[in-house]
């Protein structure tokens, strides 16, 4: 039997959210599935503030998508700031809408729902006298720091789209973005702060623009004010041109299927798919799914720790919660500094009332101690999220007792960057929990588990996650290439979207996330392509061939494991590791670090040359003996070899 948390009394009690009890979670999801265009537009009336109310729901399906998007609420019109900024400037002007810590934790700022659209409004002004315009792309290359969300919102302000790119990211992977959404303007600061170290945000801006001609203009925040490159003409100082500006922006109202911003995410393939969301479901079902899950109430103090350069931060930093009114927290630094304690004390400094991180920071800071925990109040807490990779019991045990103390209901959130917002996940004050399950669907949510024969699944086992019916939520295409949309998507099992993920499902209908199923890779929560390494590898002179694999990981989760196959002449050694580790960083970034290296005489291939990853992942696996078939192999003697020199 396994093992079961009811919902603490203190997170069910005065429940506020759209589904307060199972109970309630039976109706709704019931009412979403029996009327999804009455339960939808019935939502997103009540959520956001349209300048023209929708009278349609869903147009189109999984079955007629390769002629185009679906499209949700196609008869509205809105601008999403107004439901973000205008409407609580107006009801709670001097409530703080963004609360920011900065790296150092003597550094905070309030900043209230009044001056924050003020503040985007004045940003909005000035990317308009940029020249920026309505359908135009803007990238933000941007640390944690407040001007990024308001930089993602003055965008949306004047109908541009924003695609950030994370801040670990290399100049080449950004000058990729800049090129592939045909950006305009790059938003970027001087230098980002983490954990004490500057980050070189316009000298790798520079270096991603170097010989580009579409960008015409990058705004810099100051932020550390230490020198950097300038380009005259095309540089302009943040603080130059936006407290200049004039605090009054009208928002310029677009139809809902307008896209509010691109967002690029690995796949199975070499290149990053800019993954588009657009304004008026994307903002329903971020800000629904956040009420919901995290219960949230009026005086809540809701801390996620990501980065918005990653789809949870989009969704779970700056719209969902901004949408929703509440006090949301930006997180500059890291959880370790200056000690592992920081995210505990900031709980008690600022009566964080919902903590949401990623399991590795959980399992990260679980091995230092709980003394790190306990010498901070954290009776403030009622509700604690994670996401972005599954999350083991134990590390899920730590959070919930030690962290939590057994009063906190443990949302284990699972969705992705194309899903817009969480898909399967506890409802903070209705869902019994069981450690490592993501547990049950959102209402509107149809997951179906599919066999290796491609059959749909009843009751328990183990399959292919898809959803069989589509939400406001989901993104609508790749950018410029929708046809690779409908192919990673849609062709697998036809009538369903694919998740790319594994999923069993126990006897009380309980989702349990296995990992991907497709040659990606979740390492520390970045999810992050095998085929990026390996064409970041054979960039390398001396490498003739690479195959990337992830392994279990105690504290990333995924680890990298890449089998190298060296050109004849080169000997394997550090020189040459050292010149791998350099490609990996150049042409991916800072975070794509390759754990282990295995020096092999091949890579396990059939007779048509196609690479046996299954073979590279149980060897990576510590599986050797679960290697199965292995008789179609060109040259079965590449298995011994590899099996042999094994680094796990
Ligand atoms: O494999 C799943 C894993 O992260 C993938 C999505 O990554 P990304 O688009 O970067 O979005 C991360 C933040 C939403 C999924 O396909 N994943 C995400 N959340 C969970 C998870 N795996 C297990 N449990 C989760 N809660």
């Amino acid at each position: 039997m396994s093992e079961t948390h009811p919902v603490p009394a203190r997170v069910s009690e005065g429940a506020v959210g759209p589904v307060k009890s199972l109970a309630d979670w039976r109706e709704v999801r019931q009412r979403s599935a029996d009327d999804p265009d009455g339960f939808w537009l019935g939502v997103t009336k009540e959520r956001l503030a349209w300048a023209t109310e929708p009278t349609r729901g869903l147009d189109g399906s999984y079955h007629t998508i390769m002629d185009g998007p679906i499209a949700w609420f196609a008869d509205g019109r809105l601008n999403i700031t107004v439901s973000c900024l205008d409407r609580h400037a107006a009801s709670q002007p001097d409530k703080v809408a963004i609360l920011w810590e900065g790296d150092d934790p003597s550094e905070v700022k309030r900043i209230t729902y009044r001056e924050l659209h003020e503040e985007v409004s004045r940003a909005a002004n000035a990317l308009k006298a940029l020249g920026l315009q309505k359908g135009e792309r803007a990238i933000i290359y941007m640390g944690m720091v407040p001007e990024a969300a308001i930089a993602m919102l003055a965008c949306a302000r004047i109908g541009a789209i924003h695609s950030v790119v994370f801040g670990g990211f290399s100049a080449e992977a950004l000058r990729d973005r800049v090129r592939d959404c045909g950006a305009e303007i790059v938003i970027t600061q001087d230098e980002g702060l983490r954990g004490g170290k500057p980050i070189p945000l316009k000298a790798v801006t520079d270096q991603a623009l170097e010989g580009e001609r579409g960008v015409k203009k990058v705004l810099v925040y100051r932020r550390t004010g230490n020198f950097v490159g300038w380009t005259e003409g095309r540089d302009v100082w943040w603080q130059d041109i936006v407290p200049a500006q004039s605090a009054d922006c009208p928002a310029t109202i677009v139809d809902a299927e307008h896209p509010l911003f691109i967002l690029y995410t690995s796949g199975s393939t070499g290149k990053p798919k800019g993954v588009v969301h657009t304004c008026g479901g994307y903002l329903t079902y971020a800000s629904f799914t956040h009420a919901t899950v995290f219960d949230l109430r009026p005086d809540d103090v809701y801390a996620c720790v990501a980065d918005v350069g990653w789809i949870t931060g989009h969704s779970y930093i700056v719209y969902g919660p901004l949408a929703n009114g509440c006090t949301t927290l930006m997180f500059e630094s890291i959880p370790t500094h200056p000690d592992a304690g920081r995210y505990w004390d900031m709980v008690e400094r600022h009566g964080i009332t919902i903590f949401y991180t990623a399991p590795t920071a959980i399992r990260a800071l679980a091995a230092k101690g709980d003394e790190h925990v306990t010498r901070y109040d954290r009776s403030s807490l009622r509700v604690l999220g994670t996401v972005g990779e599954p999350i083991n019991p134990d590390a899920w045990r730590w959070y919930h007792s030690v962290v939590g103390e057994g009063r906190c209901n443990i949302v284990d959130t699972w969705w992705q960057t194309e899903t817009g917002g969480i898909a399967i996940s506890p409802v903070a004050p209705a869902t019994p929990t069981k450690p490592g399950s993501a547990t049950l669907p959102m209402p509107g949510i149809f997951p179906v588990l599919m066999d290796a024969e491609g059959r749909r699944m009843q009751g328990p086992g183990e399959g292919r996650l898809c959803i069989e019916f589509p939400w406001p939520g989901q993104a609508r295409t790749v950018w410029g290439d929708h046809p690779r949309f409908v192919a990673t998507y849609f062709e697998h099992y036809p009538g369903m979207y694919f998740t790319g993920d594994g999923c069993r499902r126990d006897a009380d209908g309980y989702h349990w996330i296995t990992g991907r199923v497709d040659d990606v890779i979740n390492v520390s929560g970045h999810r992050m392509g095998t085929a990026e390494f390996e064409s970041a590898l054979v960039s390398v002179e001396a490498v003739a061939e690479a195959g990337v694999v992830g392994y279990p990981h105690p504290i990333k989760g995924q680890g990298v494991y890449a089998y190298i196959v060296l050109q004849d002449g080169y000997t394997a050694g550090d020189a040459i590791e050292a010149e791998m580790h350099a490609a990996c960083r150049t042409l991916i970034g800072a975070h794509a670090k390759v754990d282990l290296f295995q020096f092999v005489p091949g890579l396990p291939k059939t007779r048509s040359g196609k690479v046996m990853r299954r073979i590279l992942r149980k060897v990576a696996e510590g599986q050797p003996e679960a290697l199965g078939d292995t008789s179609t192999l060109a040259d079965p003697s590449v298995v011994e070899a590899i099996v042999a020199g094994a680094k796990v």
